[in-house]
């Protein structure tokens, strides 16, 4: 069966209605209570489509509230910023979660290879404020990049470096410490994202990036998040990023 992006179990569904819980929507279901356009329904995996499906407890109409949902998630490695690869390939749908909030989607990307601080929502017009360069939420990199960088080499960076693309705005870059292996870990401050945007700073100055990752983004932090992990945005966090948008933060 095809995956109709606002379709879900319909045990998620009232529970996500604010019903009772999963087990307790599980309960009303098999008891005989629930119908599904006028129709008992009894069995557990009916799927529902959220938008169009009339579904009822007790004869009493349900519905989702239109609260959009905001999440952030812990990219790892190898994990592609799309909701549906057609070659299989492993993506950020498998990790969120797609039934529970219909209609998903990432906001930005990140490389494949690139881990930490994706975020995800239902809200096009906040996603379209975040992605817009006008926007100018800041974002954090820490990389680790090869050889050993001198601090007057990271100057272009600070002054706005030249790209196939056009210039960079300034970004804000702290050399972090040396490894052992010739590398350097370095942290960087970028307020736009164009395709590669980092890698492409840092190769730029002759020091390609070899590993990336985003601790935070704009005021959100990951904090302790496990890889693979997502949680929704709490409510201070909310409106911290739309003043973030107002460049209050
Ligand atoms: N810049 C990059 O080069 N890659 C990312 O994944 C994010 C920013």
């Amino acid at each position: 069966m095809q995956n109709y992006p606002h379709t879900m179990r319909l045990q998620r569904f009232l529970a996500r209605a604010g019903v009772a819980s999963r087990r307790g929507s599980e309960t009303l279901i098999t008891a005989g209570r629930v119908s599904v356009n006028g129709i008992i329904v009894t069995e557990l995996g009916t799927k529902v489509d959220a938008e169009r499906d009339a579904v009822c407890v007790d004869s009493i109409a349900v519905a989702l509230a239109d609260k959009p949902a905001y999440i952030m998630l812990h990219k790892p490695s190898g994990v592609l910023t799309t909701m549906h690869d057609p070659q299989g390939r492993v993506c950020v749908a498998s990790l969120l979660p797609v039934d529970e909030f219909p209609g998903l989607f990432p906001v930005g990307r990140l490389d494949a290879d690139t881990t930490g601080l994706l975020l995800a929502m239902t809200d096009g017009q906040l996603a379209q404020k975040l992605l817009h360069p006008s926007g100018h939420v800041w974002k954090c990199y820490e990389a680790l990049v090869d050889g050993h960088v001198m601090e007057h080499e990271l100057e272009p960076l600070r002054q706005g470096i030249m790209l196939d693309d056009g210039p960079c705005l300034p970004a804000q870059v702290e050399l972090v410490g040396y490894k052992a292996s010739s590398c350097t870990q370095v942290r960087i401050h970028i307020r736009e994202g164009r395709k590669n945007q980092v890698k492409r700073m840092f190769s730029a100055i002759h020091h390609p990036v070899l590993t990336l990752h985003r601790p935070s983004f704009g005021p959100l932090e990951l904090g302790s998040l496990a890889q693979g992990a997502w949680r929704l945005l709490s409510d201070s966090e909310l409106v911290d990023l739309h003043n973030a948008l107002k460049g209050q933060s």
